[in-house]
């Protein structure tokens, strides 16, 4: 029994089977499994790798280079604070202080409740929104003190779950159609000697526009 549910291992092969190879839809399969889980577990991180083709250190290896993908469990809502120059100059320092001291952790932590993850970030390119603040990657911005504690209290009281999923969801609305790879039996397209295990895909797969699987399949 795999650790992805049913629909979600489903949607994984289907995605494998958009590329010439598997291992190129490593980062899409680990969206879905942190979709799942909000974080990638030990046991999705091992499917991901089967489905890929690879070693679960290199799925391991890949997801922690990211930003967007975590490894450990988070909280429902991830705080990402601007602290690049365009926010630090609007205050971001002073509202990275008084998250800290309004949720009672520090950065990189999770509140006791499960509820929110605070971290520091680099520039979210939405710097005439100073100071911005991303929470599971949906901006918010200007953001102030009293703006954080605002945007706190309406995540907390579910006010904002019509914007904002619980971590991990990149967008709730799957495309059922459009782009899919089409597999033939007696496919003959050469192949990288690397994947000679992979499943023979037929010649959509292969085409430069099939290289968003993560688009077509989770936006
Ligand atoms: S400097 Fe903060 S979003 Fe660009």
């Amino acid at each position: 029994m795999g650790h992805l549910s049913p629909e979600l291992r489903s949607r994984a092969e289907r995605m494998v089977a958009l590329y010439p190879e598997r291992r190129s839809a490593l980062i899409p399969l680990c969206h879905l499994a942190q979709g799942q889980d909000g974080y990638l577990t030990e046991e999705a991180m091992e499917e991901v790798a089967e489905l890929c083709g690879v070693s679960p250190a290199e799925v391991r290896g890949t997801a922690s280079f990211y930003d967007m993908l975590h490894t450990e469990p988070v909280g429902r809502y991830v705080f990402a604070i601007c602290t690049n120059i365009a926010c630090m100059l609007a205050g971001a320092y002073e509202v990275l202080d008084h998250a800290t001291e309004r949720l009672g952790i520090h950065l990189g932590q999770t509140t006791e409740d499960g509820l929110f993850t605070l971290e520091e970030a680099e520039c979210l390119a939405g710097c005439d929104r100073a100071v911005c603040v991303q929470v599971n990657h949906r901006f918010f911005g200007p953001i102030d003190e009293e703006g954080f504690d605002q945007l706190a209290d309406d995540l907390a009281a579910g006010r904002l779950d019509e914007t904002v999923p619980p971590h991990g969801v990149l967008n709730r609305v799957v495309r059922k159609v459009g782009l899919e790879a089409s597999r033939r039996k007696d496919s003959t397209i050469s192949r990288n000697p690397q994947s000679a295990g992979d499943p023979p895909v037929g010649p959509a797969a292969a085409k430069p526009e099939a290289s968003g699987p993560s688009q077509s399949e989770a936006s």
